[in-house]
């Protein structure tokens, strides 16, 4: 991955020492100076929001799991994308593994266990839904037991953006 020792002599700006800008609707995020929120219910597993979205039912963020944590079941009511930054993950359901620069892309109805092997991992994930409902929670018959919508990820945001002039 990139070096960030490389810059260390360069003068990056006001990014360099703030986590979050915003002019108008564009927001840029320094994700190294965003802390990892732990997950409500879900032991092992790590939240850093970048960017919210309510108007276009967005967000998008870094997940991180522990090794072996694994997340609930669930359904997307949404269209997910995620980038693997570290470590090797799967899904209960399949034999697939993820690793650093795989892609994944799921469209609405995907429903999976996603779990970390001994190596934890990192992802930079995005959903982008039709209202504001991302997520179902399933049972082990896949009944719905709880929904995630925008509101959830909300919880983690750490701070808003610095307006820039
Ligand atoms: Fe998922």
């Amino acid at each position: 991955m990139f070096d960030l020792n490389a810059l260390a002599n360069l003068d990056l700006g006001i990014l360099a020492g703030t986590a979050r800008t915003r002019y108008g609707e564009i927001q840029n995020v320094n994700s190294g100076l965003v802390e990892w929120k732990a997950v409500d219910g879900q032991p092992g597993n790590y939240i850093k929001v970048l960017a919210l979205d309510p108007v276009r039912h967005r967000v998008d963020f870094l997940f991180k799991q522990d090794p072996h944590a694994s997340f609930a079941r669930h359904n997307h009511v949404c269209t997910a994308v995620a980038l693997t930054l570290e470590g090797i993950w799967g899904y209960r359901e399949g034999e697939e593994l993820m690793f650093p620069g795989t892609f994944s892309y799921e469209p609405s109805g995907s429903a999976h266990t996603p779990y970390a092997t001994g190596t934890g991992m990192v992802v930079y994930a995005s959903f982008q839904g039709s209202s504001e409902k991302m997520l179902e929670i399933l049972d082990e018959n896949d009944q719905v037991i709880g929904e995630l919508n925008l509101d959830f990820f909300a919880q983690y945001q750490d701070e808003m953006p610095l307006v820039a002039a």
